[in-house]
């Protein structure tokens, strides 16, 4: 049984420390969330994961960590600047910002085109129901800073922005890799790390904000590799991954996403959607996008090359000092390389491992208990080890000499801070696949309890072979 809803996940994670309001002293700031000591733990294991999958895994792959603010000029070829827009509409009477495309048009057709459904009055404002609303108007979503010192603040010549992809610090980084490390294509380069966007209507708690992480790969194939049959194989291997992160595969569903809303570089995009309103009637409203993978042509690495030319013969960057095409020896042909896209998201993947590992269980005295199902890989904590009198100074010790000699192995925690019963419970709640109880009759026979978070089935294991036992049970 998954999570009912968004909501009961928002409450967990604060109750138990995994995600926090953030600036919650100043009444928070919309739509920013902070990972406590337990959220920073799934988020690690989470890119752990995948990093291991892609880039250790496999042989095709190199890892890089690019630079958040880049050369403005990154953004300008990449069309970012002219193009990364979302349609913003005011509503006149709640003064509302909101977003064109998600507003809901049940109400009438006029063809399908929101600025003529608004200005017919058929679209209603969310917030106050009014249909007083503006036209559509393009919203770039890019945050902007400027560089140095003694920048003015609308100096163009300081102007930067925060990126809001991953993507381009690797495609600029291209042929670094490629020759650096003496790639032959097909390859691919992985990157990790914070984009921005100033998302006109951010919510839904980690699902939409406008400080997130993601996890991109850029797949670099020959121009007449079968681009849109690669796309289908790289959204089976990432339904596949997502199912051994925990993923129930019916809660993941496929979209095409259609030819008029591709973005400015794609000619295919699969996003893989995951089913994060499970509470809503209408099944087709269930889902959001949980990543996307997109067949990226060879758009961006001629942007920013030097050498091509439109079609009256200029250069299409005259600012690029390098040409990214790439010698294939095998041929003889120079190319440039086109791209398949899996671009994923570490907060939408941790939501959905939340509300997937959710459960609820009743105990003998009819109570009902959390139980968050994390795969013990993913779990914060792997081993709680609990005293069973907190008053007996020798349990304790030895309670606290097994978390030492575990820690070096895997991640364990002690706690004596309630009735072994709260313990259990805490824990099954935050996920700890396993927890280790002393008690009296281990000062006597050097073995301990072990209780399953699943079955809370225990079993007696001999101290000396603890870490062994722990090690083989969670590579099961
Ligand atoms: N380089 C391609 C690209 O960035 P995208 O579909 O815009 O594609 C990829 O973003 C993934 O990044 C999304 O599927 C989602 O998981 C995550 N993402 C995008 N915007 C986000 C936001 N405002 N908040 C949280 N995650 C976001």
């Amino acid at each position: 049984m998954p999570a009912p809803n968004i909501e009961t996940i928002v409450s967990l994670a604060k109750r138990r420390g995994f995600v926090f309001p953030s600036s919650e002293v100043y009444g928070g700031l919309g739509s920013a969330w902070d990972y406590g000591p337990l959220g920073v733990e799934l988020c690690n294991n989470v890119k752990q994961s995948w990093w291991r999958w892609l880039v250790y895994e496999r042989d095709d792959i190199e890892g890089i960590d690019s630079s958040i603010i880049l050369n403005r000029l990154v953004w300008k070829y990449s069309g970012h600047e002219e193009t990364f827009h979302d349609p913003l509409v005011d509503c006149r009477e709640c003064k509302s910002r909101l977003r064109a495309d998600k507003l809901d048009v049940t109400a009438g057709t006029a063809g399908g085109d929101i600025a003529e459904m608004i200005r017919q009055k058929q679209v209603k404002c969310p917030n106050c129901g009014s249909k007083d609303l503006t036209e559509p108007r393009p919203f770039n979503m890019m945050f902007r800073t400027t560089i140095g010192a003694a920048a003015e603040e609308d100096d163009p010549t300081a102007l930067a922005y925060l990126r809001p992809e991953t993507a381009q610090g690797i495609f600029i980084n291209f042929l670094n890799v490629q020759t650096t490390m003496r790639r032959k294509i097909p390859f691919g380069i992985a990157q990790i790390g914070k984009s921005f966007r100033n998302e006109i209507t951010p919510g839904n708690f980690i699902l939409r904000t406008r400080e997130f992480e993601q996890m991109e790969m850029e797949y670099f194939v020959s121009p007449d590799a079968e681009h849109l049959k690669l796309v289908d194989e790289w959204v089976d291997q990432y339904v596949d991954w997502f199912t051994r992160l925990g993923l129930d595969r019916a809660n993941l569903h496929l979209w095409d996403v259609p030819v008029a809303e591709l973005a400015h570089y794609s000619k295919r995009t699969v996003d893989i959607m995951y089913r994060y309103f499970p509470e809503r009637a209408e099944e087709e409203r269930q889902w959001e996008e949980l990543m996307g993978i997109a067949y990226r042509t060879d758009f961006d690495l001629r942007s920013h090359s030097n050498k091509p030319t439109d079609e009256e013969g200029k250069r299409i960057n005259p600012d690029s000092t390098e040409d990214l095409s790439y010698f294939d020896e095998a041929n003889k042909q120079r190319f440039y390389p086109h791209v398949i896209e899996p671009a994923a998201g570490v907060n939408r993947t941790v939501l959905a491992v939340l509300m997937d590992a959710y459960s609820e269980k009743t105990n003998d005295k009819g109570e009902t208990r959390v139980i968050l199902k994390l795969r013990p890989q993913l779990a914060p904590i792997k081993a709680a080890i609990l005293p069973l009198a907190k008053n007996k100074p020798e349990i304790v010790g030895m309670a606290k000499a097994i978390k030492r000699s575990l820690q070096p192995v895997l991640r364990a925690v002690y706690d004596d801070t309630g009735g072994i019963g709260k313990l259990y419970a805490r824990q099954d709640e935050i996920g700890t696949p396993f927890c280790v109880t002393v008690d009296h009759q281990s000062l006597e026979d050097e073995a301990v309890t072990v209780r399953d978070r699943d079955t809370w089935e225990q079993e007696r294991v001999k101290v000396s072979d603890l870490a062994e036992h722990l090690k083989n049970r969670l590579a099961g």
